[in-house]
């Protein structure tokens, strides 16, 4: 077990503490606040504990300078202070000398948040490859570093694997809460294990459909990951979302041929259109025409997933199955919900979106776990690992005595 917060010295020491709050933000107004407030509680402990905060997210992926404008993390911050009711110091600065004088200047119980440390990954990436020397620069901020950013604990970077490596560091509560669910509930899942994917992220899934293939029973696609099985199987997708990357495709092309019988893909489809946003048609899979959109499954692929929804005993859900957010396209996404709701099946729902559905559909209520880690907890079903705790220290075995 990873040390826990609750087991180590934070008392009046400057703490930074690594969050996930990459939240869907719409004009500034978030849309969905969950992975913010699960933080509430570590952040609060660290309050009464007298520490110093500087706190750490990432928002999105920074691929170019405008990117830096849609993903900032000043509305994150002003929500922030607004949930604590207290003041929530935010800076634009994400690497330089005044940051660091500026962390000395906080008091006891106060809380600055840097902008977000993807910042770091333009023009260079220096966060996403783990940069040692930004590993350096971020840990020289503070005393101890807690990780409560369950939702990137996949991801090797400078603000989690690389602060943890030079920092005296333990897990956060919504970590330890995370850790502990899903070890109990998809542990050892009860079979038949169903592994449901859909959504828009298709290259970053990639390794982790390799990874948890052997160990799921059935896997339903939707979304992105379907139409570029269905790309790589020559069906016309006409402007539907896919991967573009020869990689991903040939890849996802050996999973499919190795797995035919694990792989279940649409049968049908809702589709939009490039050019009229009046146009909806339902359409078999084979009957794609170039300017549709695919965007979301049809009643014979939800007949068809039910099937195996019916006999599973344990179900995780990342990603939606369609673009739920447009009423047009949320039947799918909601009749899969039905569906999996009235099985016997444990039901573990992972990721933003999945979960922003799952609320927003009314159906959270009727399932088992909601974990904010999506692709973190694909990788810890696939290999029972996460590569930034990997870098955490360990809870010091306690000797018993045999008396
Ligand atoms: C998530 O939303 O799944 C996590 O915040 C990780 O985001 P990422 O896939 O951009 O690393």
């Amino acid at each position: 077990m990873k040390k826990c917060l609750q087991n180590i010295d934070v008392k009046n020491k400057r703490v930074i503490l690594r969050v996930d709050y990459n939240v869907p933000i719409q004009n500034g107004k978030i849309l969905d606040d969950t992975k913010i407030r699960e933080t509430l509680e570590t952040i609060l402990y660290l309050m009464e504990e007298n520490c110093r905060i500087i706190i750490l997210s990432h928002l999105g992926k920074i691929k170019k300078e405008e990117d830096k404008y849609r993903y900032s993390l000043k509305p994150v911050a002003d929500h922030l202070k607004i949930l604590l009711n207290t003041e929530v110091y935010f800076t634009k600065d994400i690497l330089s000398n005044d940051l660091n004088q500026r962390v000395d200047e906080l008091k006891p119980k106060e809380i600055l948040m840097l902008e977000n440390t993807r910042f770091a990954d333009f023009p260079t990436r220096l966060e996403s490859t783990c940069d040692p020397q930004l590993s350096n620069a971020w840990a020289s901020l503070g005393d101890v570093f807690i990780n409560d950013a369950f939702g990137t604990a996949h991801r090797k970077h400078a603000s989690n694997y690389g602060i943890a490596k030079r920092l005296p560091n333990a897990i956060g509560f919504l970590v330890q809460k995370e850790l502990n669910a899903l070890d109990e509930l998809i542990g050892n899942p009860k079979k038949p294990f169903i592994v449901v994917m859909g959504g828009a992220k298709i290259d970053d899934k990639i390794e982790l459909i390799e990874n948890l293939i052997s160990k799921c029973d059935y896997l339903l696609f939707g979304g992105g990951i379907a139409n570029t099985c269905l790309k790589a199987l020559d069906f016309n997708i006409g402007q539907s979302l896919a991967s573009i990357d020869y990689k991903t495709i040939s890849r996802i092309s050996k999973i499919m041929l190795e797995n035919k019988e694990k792989i279940m893909l649409p049968l049908d489809a809702v589709v939009g259109s490039t050019y009229d946003e009046n146009y909806v048609k339902y359409k078999r899979i084979d009957k794609i025409d170039d300017n549709d959109i695919i965007l979301d499954i049809g009643i014979k692929t939800l007949e068809k997933y039910k099937t195996v929804i019916e006999k599973a005993n344990t179900i995780f859900i990342n990603g939606t199955l369609g673009f739920y957010e447009n009423i047009k396209f949320a039947n799918g996404t909601k009749e899969f919900f039905n569906i999996v709701t009235q099985s016997k099946a444990i039901t573990v729902v992972g990721g933003g979106d999945a979960a922003s559905s799952a609320k927003n559909l009314g159906y959270a209520d009727r399932i088992t776990y909601i974990s904010s880690g999506g692709g973190a907890t694909l990788e810890y079903i696939g290999t029972g690992k996460l590569i930034a705790l990997d870098a955490m220290e360990e809870e010091e075995e306690i000797e018993t005595l045999d008396l």
